[in-house]
């Protein structure tokens, strides 16, 4: 899908040629006085339509409109929230009449609203895509290309180009997140970071087995020992900002398949947990985005990846092992396995002298039932970060929610066998897994985003949703120092 932005008015955009034309109307709008202004003022003062926020009215070969079907969308206020949810709206009406060339016109939106031209790129996506990786017959999107028709393209310019990189950026995510366990192995999951690295300019390492067990991840190692497949620790890296600049670390679990492990899980819905390498697949996401955006940010990403599994070699209930950071685990629960990759993860980060580490999983069902699948769990060590992050989300249309440490809610996790254990009981239970988390980040700055509930959806629209994407890359976008001043002209020298 290609997308392209021009300055367009309401009567340019009816001269284009496409297959649809979508006309956002927000209200309180006074049509002009071109054709298509004329059809909609009809409309309008018939109360056939209105700008209320996604209403839909179809026109079918429309006088004077070249594209075949006309599309006005009411987006009330015309909010974020509303642009993104009316465009989708409107692309999902249309599904029957498979739109190639698409023109959606902005041109009523009032300018200042940049904000809108990203949700307008998200809301088509979100429509508009399709899983076939594993469905060959599948019909792929038929959308190939989108024209925005904006009031002033140069001044739209930055946020299409945003809105096109977190596309693309979520689209990854998604596409990672869907596809089945026996697609997305450890080893094709490191193949996919590679591929993305080449195709890129970003750099990318692959631990194997052996390169894990020098560096002491026992906790990795023990949550991998339960599968034939061999595990993986994936480093990408982007350099945008000098080399003395602090890196931001974001980590992302990549459980290619959570059984649960000996402590296995129930059968009904134990598919859905090929998704429990969506932290992973969010973090190959944001490096796509940011391939494309080239901030002025140094960025790391860590991806511990194994499947967790019970054959023979699994680890058992009651099981200690050492972790990188010397402490010693009590494993009284396998299905526990999310932090026991991450702490290791989170030690190695260390290395990287990081002014910040997020680290992104799918961890807890307890979160949950907390959250549901509205805002993703937000934990932090250091509240400006926290706000970060919230003010990230809010603004992405990807939001998250900021839930306690109090030192209180570790006792559970005391043992007599090992420094911690890696469960505490039921109450509690995403806090307690954050609270096993902040052990290994010491005086780091840390945050930690549970999306248990946010990153997949389950039911008739099953499937990865590819958050938090967009809360991160809005999160990078605004760590980039300010932009150099621009170099004194040379003539001042002669
Ligand atoms: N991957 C799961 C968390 C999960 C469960 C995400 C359901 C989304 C839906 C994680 O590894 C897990 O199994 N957590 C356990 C922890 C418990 C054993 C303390 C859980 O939440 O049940
Ligand atoms: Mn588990
Ligand atoms: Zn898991």
């Amino acid at each position: 899908m290609d997308f392209e932005i021009k300055t367009l008015s309401l009567a340019q955009a009816a001269t284009l040629p496409a297959d649809a034309l979508l006309v956002l109307v927000p209200q309180g709008f006074t049509p002009g006085v071109d054709g298509l202004s004329e059809l909609l003022a009809q409309a309008l003062k018939a109360h056939d339509f209105e700008a209320r926020a996604s209403s839909l009215l179809h026109l079918y070969r429309a006088p004077g409109v070249a594209a075949k079907h006309l599309v006005f969308v009411g987006v009330a206020e015309a909010t974020p929230a509303q642009v993104r949810a009316a465009v989708a709206a409107a692309l999902r009406s249309l599904k029957a009449a498979r739109p190639k060339q698409l023109l959606l016109s902005l041109a009523a939106l009032p300018q200042s609203q940049t904000e809108g031209i990203v949700a307008a790129l998200q809301g088509l996506a979100e429509a508009s895509y399709v899983y076939t990786t594993t469905k060959p017959k599948a019909e792929a999107r038929s959308l190939q290309l989108v024209r925005l028709g904006v009031s002033d393209a140069p001044a739209c310019q930055a946020a299409f180009e945003r809105g096109v990189a977190l596309v693309a950026g979520i689209e990854l995510a998604k596409e990672w997140g869907n596809r089945p366990g026996n697609h997305a192995t450890p080893t094709l999951l490191a193949k996919a970071a590679k591929a993305l690295a080449d195709a890129h300019g970003l750099h990318c390492e692959v631990m194997d087995k052996g390169d894990v067990t020098k560096l002491g991840m026992g906790a990795f190692l023990a949550v991998a020992q339960g599968s034939q497949e061999p595990l993986r620790f994936i480093t990408l890296r982007y350099q945008g900002a000098p080399k003395t600049q602090a890196p931001v670390v974001l980590v992302g679990k990549g459980i290619t398949f959570d059984s649960g492990g000996i402590s296995i899980k129930p059968a009904p819905e134990m598919d859905e947990m090929k998704f429990d390498m969506c932290g992973a697949a969010s973090v190959l996401g944001v490096f796509r985005s940011v391939a494309a955006l080239k901030p002025r940010i140094n960025l790391i990403g860590l991806i511990p990846s194994c499947e967790n599994l019970p054959d023979g070699h699994a680890i058992k209930p009651g099981d200690v092992v050492t972790t990188m950071s010397g402490q010693t685990v009590e494993i009284l629960n396998t299905d526990a396995e999310g932090r026991l990759i991450l702490c290791d993860a989170l030690t190695y980060a260390k290395r990287f002298k990081p002014s910040a580490v997020v680290d992104i999983a799918t961890l807890t069902g307890a979160c949950v039932i907390a959250l549901g699948a509205v805002r993703s769990g937000l934990f932090a060590n250091d509240d400006a970060l926290a706000q970060e992050l919230y003010q990230a989300g809010e603004q992405a249309l990807d939001r998250c929610w900021r839930m306690p440490l109090d030192d209180d809610y570790a006792e559970g996790l005391k043992t007599h066998f090992a420094d911690v254990a890696n469960v505490a009981g039921r109450p509690g239970g995403s806090v307690t897994a954050a609270k096993f988390l902040q052990r290994f980040v010491d005086d780091l700055k840390w945050a930690h985003l549970d999306i248990a509930g946010t990153a997949w959806k389950s039911g008739a629209d099953k499937g990865a949703t590819g958050r938090p994407v967009a809360l991160l890359l809005n999160y990078l976008l605004a760590q980039q120092a300010p932009a150099p001043a621009p170099r004194a002209r040379k003539s001042a020298k002669k």
